[in-house]
């Protein structure tokens, strides 16, 4: 037997409002053609008064709760992915926490934007596996939609706000056959944080600041570091790209997705696609898109997961499990 971290249940939550590339055209000189061709982004949902990235956040771990068939006070560890935190402090985590109505356990935010969900579970893996705690939740959300430039018509069409969840529990398993998290390898190179940042910050600006990115050289970054570390990965537990039951990608752009499909020989047929209906969620589209494929029936207890993630830093991510 062999101690691992079985997700137990999963969560997503999405704003009311969704916005369709074609009130984005009346906003800023775009099209539908144009997003669509170029990014295969259909819809996103955008947080409204009163949404903010911790009520998501709540939502979505209410959400993985129930579908665990646990309580908040379950709970022991609180881990949460974001670049838009509500405050610049506290950590987003805790008002989470306060609003589950946990009084007592360790919680703390992570930040490698778009890569923050694998961050963040590998984090919380390593700290299950270590035994200082034994069921976590461990969260992605956003409401990058705040720190968008509007005018900014090759950035403001790319992202969209949500969360995702998780519930993970550390259990002994079977070493060969088991659930549970089998591998995961993180990466960040800050040679390249010009390329995609917020020109604000708390120690800079004093202001918040918004997106900034030159999206081809994001582009070509994207296909080459996400190819090789799912090799990574593929390769830490000796299985084929043909082995993979599904593929849950950080939803940039659809045009990525198939590339990294075709670098690596993956079916594309395999790969989870959600950016179409919610755009770039960064640190909450991993966690959206593998709710989304458990709910509908696609993922199921056994199916051997890939998740992976590239974001500004840049940072790079991927997971292994056997969901
Ligand atoms: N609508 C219409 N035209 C637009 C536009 C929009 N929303 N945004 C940019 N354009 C225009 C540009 O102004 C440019 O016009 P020009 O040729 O007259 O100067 C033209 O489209 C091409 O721009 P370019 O930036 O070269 O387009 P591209 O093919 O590289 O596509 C992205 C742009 C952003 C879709 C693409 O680079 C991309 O997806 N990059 C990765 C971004 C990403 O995923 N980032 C997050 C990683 S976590």
């Amino acid at each position: 037997m062999t101690l691992r971290s079985v997700i137990m249940g999963t969560g997503s939550a999405l704003p009311r409002r969704c916005v369709d590339n074609a009130e984005l055209a009346t906003m800023v000189d775009t099209s539908d053609e144009w997003i669509v061709g170029r990014t295969g982004i259909r819809t996103r949902y955008i947080a409204g008064e009163g949404e903010t990235t911790s009520t998501l956040a709540t939502e979505a771990s209410r959400k993985a709760l129930e579908a665990a068939g646990m309580v908040p006070g379950d709970i022991d560890l609180i881990v949460l992915a974001t670049a838009t935190p509500d405050q610049t402090f506290p950590a987003s985590a805790t008002i989470v926490q306060a609003a589950l109505g946990i009084n007592d356990c360790v919680a703390f935010d992570v930040a490698a934007v778009c890569s923050g969900f694998l961050y963040a579970i590998t984090v919380a893996d390593n700290m299950l596996r270590g035994g200082a705690a034994k069921t976590a939740l461990v969260i992605g959300a956003e409401t990058f939609s705040r720190i968008l430039d509007w005018e900014d018509r090759a950035t403001c069409v790319l992202f969209g706000d949500g969360a995702g969840a998780v519930v993970l529990q550390a259990q002994d398993t079977d070493e060969a056959t088991g659930r549970g998290i089998l591998a995961s390898r993180l990466h960040a190179d800050g040679r390249h944080n010009g390329l995609l940042n917020v020109d604000g910050g708390p120690s800079t600006t004093g202001t918040v600041g918004k997106v900034r990115m030159k999206g081809q050289d994001v582009f070509r970054h994207a296909v080459v570091n996400l190819a090789q570390v799912m090799r990574e990965v593929l390769e830490d537990v000796g299985v084929t790209p043909d082995q993979v039951d599904w593929v849950i990608p950080h939803q940039a752009n659809a045009r990525i997705l198939d590339a990294t499909a075709r670098k690596l020989g993956l079916d594309p047929a395999r790969v989870v696609v959600t950016v179409d209906r919610h755009a770039n969620t960064s640190a909450a589209s991993v966690p959206l898109a593998l709710d989304t494929a458990v709910r509908d029936g696609r993922v199921k207890q056994g199916d051997l997961v890939v998740l992976e993630a590239m974001g500004g830093g840049f940072t790079w991510a991927a997971s292994i499990l056997r969901y």
